[in-house]
């Protein structure tokens, strides 16, 4: 007994890859990582694919690649930061399966990614001033895709106990 497809969605830095692992081992489900398999179909990292053929290139790729999950069942997703803003891919996702949006404080946010920007093109060459201006912008600009979740939770309350008791809603 599993719970179907889940995808995480939430800025950069809220935890999204450390939860996709935590809930593959109790749902008993495969876990991916939307960025990881980028990387993987255009063997490149995600800076080198921004640096190398810019976002709208990326987000193609993303868009794409999300949409391999039409044809498998039982799944959680950690989702790249932009996913639900592009290409209609929230809307596409929600039609799938359930979407839950990890809302981490910006206060969190600001001192994960200050601590590990490199590997994020978008914030990599910011300081950590930068990086909180960065962080308020897109969540203004992110918001209205993010708040179409299914499930929202927000900081303190990420926990297991709280991802388990959405999920076993979804079990069948
Ligand atoms: C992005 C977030 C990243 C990655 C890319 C763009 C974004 O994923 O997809 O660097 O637009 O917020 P994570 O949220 O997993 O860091």
């Amino acid at each position: 007994m599993a719970a179907e497809k889940i995808f995480l969605i939430g800025m950069m830095g809220s935890g999204k890859s450390y939860w996709a692992k935590k809930i593959a081992k109790w749902n008993k489900c495969v876990g991916y990582d939307l960025d990881e398999l980028i990387e993987m179909n255009e063997e490149k990292s995600i800076p080198e694919i921004f640096s190398e053929d810019g976002e709208d290139t990326f987000r193609k790729t993303e868009a794409k690649i999300l949409r391999w999950f039409k044809e498998k069942k039982k799944f959680v997703i950690a989702t790249g930061g932009g996913t639900p803003c592009f290409h209609d891919n929230m809307h596409w996702m929600k039609k799938e399966g359930v979407v839950i949006w990890l809302d981490e404080s910006i206060e969190v946010l600001v001192s994960r990614l200050t601590a590990e920007k490199a590997q994020r093109p978008l914030i990599a060459n910011l300081d950590e001033n930068e990086i909180a201006k960065f962080v308020q912008e897109k969540l203004i600009e992110r918001n209205p895709f993010y708040q179409q979740a299914n499930y929202r939770i927000t900081s303190d309350d990420i926990k297991e106990a709280n991802l388990k008791k959405i999920i076993l809603k979804h079990v069948s």
